[in-house]
């Protein structure tokens, strides 16, 4: 399915739709964006997502991939449509309902997603969808909609093993396929129920694994610790979500914190969503988040997450295959003074490396220089809450 996807996306047909199936080939690298939650909250409405979706054009993030225009809690009414069951949109709020909007979003070339709960209300306490799933994704479908995000909250109850909670985010699942537009499905169901082992038997193409994300550099560490384990999962079609960036959210991170937590998230495969005010960017955010060398890591066609190769005291190197027979490597330091890593051949490449004796490029991917070739391995100097990020190439 994932390879005759592909073929048909060369062709440049558009068979996904005569199908109405969810399209894997939307997923074939982890999905980038803005959600309008981390710097909005409930005050979110047509100005705001229009004004953002402009400054992702004139800033220069949409051509470097970032494509989808998110709209989070709070965009409803409390009660739906008495006659058609509808959720209605805020007239207050989006006075072109939700369809103007997507018509300016893509206009601008952009895609607009937009969020609702398995459960009987979302989190803020709008209308969920659980039990009104295909009069729901018809309505999305109707309005241009490109992307769900699916919360887990007032869910009655319906979690606790796997077959639960599978069981409610399916039937939305279930829906999606059964209406004619292609939207990108996003479980938020907050890594409950192993939701790693079933997001993709649902339809999901990508799966929060953890709760929600803080502004605060312990929440990054307590992030990576948990997706450690489960790095395997994410493949294309379907990707582990370590939750929305937030670099340059509230400023409670230094520029050497969101540095790290951009690489490791882009180095891990997860989605690639800002939640940063886009508008008013100062130059030290806006070249994190455009950092082409890291973005092309996050984009690399392979799909595959980078591996813990070891963790000594408060430093842990993570590495992983790119295509075209190059590597990426982060050097993590957690701890509160600048340190010395070395990495070897055999960490790095995990021994399945081939020419041990070829040297081999090393590049750092944030001062954007060739640091050289080396035989056997390489050291680097990480300062405090800092990474590396160094990509490995055998040409000689
Ligand atoms: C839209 O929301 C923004 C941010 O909350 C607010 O400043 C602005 O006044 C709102 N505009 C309208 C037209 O409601
Ligand atoms: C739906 O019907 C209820 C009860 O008659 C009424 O209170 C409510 O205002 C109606 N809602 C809408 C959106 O029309
Ligand atoms: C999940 O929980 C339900 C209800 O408690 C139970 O019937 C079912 O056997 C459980 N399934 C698994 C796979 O544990
Ligand atoms: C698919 O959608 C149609 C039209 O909304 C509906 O009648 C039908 O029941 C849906 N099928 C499934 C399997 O939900
Ligand atoms: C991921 O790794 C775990 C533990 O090493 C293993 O049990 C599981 O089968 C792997 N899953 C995939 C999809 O490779
Ligand atoms: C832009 O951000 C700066 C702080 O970085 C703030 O002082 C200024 O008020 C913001 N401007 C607008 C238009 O929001
Ligand atoms: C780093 O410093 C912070 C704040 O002083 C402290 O809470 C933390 O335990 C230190 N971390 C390490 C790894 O020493």
């Amino acid at each position: 399915m994932f390879y005759s996807a592909q073929v048909l996306t060369i062709l440049g047909l558009s068979v996904v739709q005569v199908m109405g199936i969810i399209d894997p080939s939307l997923a074939k690298t982890p999905q980038m964006g803005w959600n309008s939650w981390n710097k909005y909250q409930c005050n979110v409405n047509e100005t705001v997502i229009v004004n953002t979706a402009n400054a992702m054009v004139s800033s220069g993030l949409k051509d470097l991939g970032y494509q989808y225009i998110n709209i989070d809690d709070c965009w409803a009414l409390h009660q739906r449509d008495n006659s058609t069951q509808r959720i209605i949109p805020d007239p207050e709020k989006f006075p072109n309902g939700i369809k103007g909007v997507a018509d300016k979003v893509h206009a601008l070339g952009l895609k607009l997603g937009i969020y609702s709960d398995a459960g009987t209300n979302t989190c803020a306490g709008y209308p969920g969808s659980y039990g009104y799933e295909q009069i729901d994704a018809q309505a999305f479908s109707d309005w241009g909609v490109d992307y769900l995000k699916y919360d887990n909250c007032n869910n009655l109850g319906l979690a606790g093993n796997a077959s639960i909670s599978s069981k409610r985010y399916k039937r939305m699942g279930d829906a999606l396929k059964n209406v004619s537009r292609p939207i990108f499905f996003s479980l938020c169901s907050w890594g409950q129920d192993d939701v790693w082992d079933w997001g993709r038997s649902v339809g999901g193409q990508s799966w929060r694994m953890s709760g929600d994300i803080s502004d605060h550099w312990s929440s990054v560490v307590s992030i990576i610790g948990q997706e450690v384990p489960i790095a395997n999962i994410s493949a294309p079609g379907g990707w582990n979500d370590m939750d929305m960036l937030e670099v340059g959210v509230y400023d409670q991170m230094t520029i050497t914190e969101y540095t790290s937590h951009f690489s490791i998230w882009a180095a891990m495969k997860s989605p690639m969503i800002l939640g940063n005010d886009i508008t008013n960017m100062t130059s030290d955010i806006k070249n994190i988040i455009t950092n082409k060398e890291v973005i092309a890591v996050s984009q690399d066609l392979l799909g595959e997450s980078v591996k813990q190769r070891w963790v000594k005291g408060d430093t842990q190197l993570f590495a992983g295959p790119l295509s075209g027979q190059t590597y990426v490597a982060l050097f993590l330091n957690e701890g509160n003074s600048t340190v010395t890593m070395t990495g070897t051949w055999s960490d790095i490449f995990n021994n399945k490396h081939a020419n041990k004796q070829k040297p081999i490029a090393v590049r750092d991917l944030w001062t954007h220089t060739d640091l050289g070739k080396f035989r056997g391995s390489v050291s680097v100097s990480v300062e405090a809450h800092g990474v590396r990020m160094l990509r490995f190439s055998q040409q000689a």
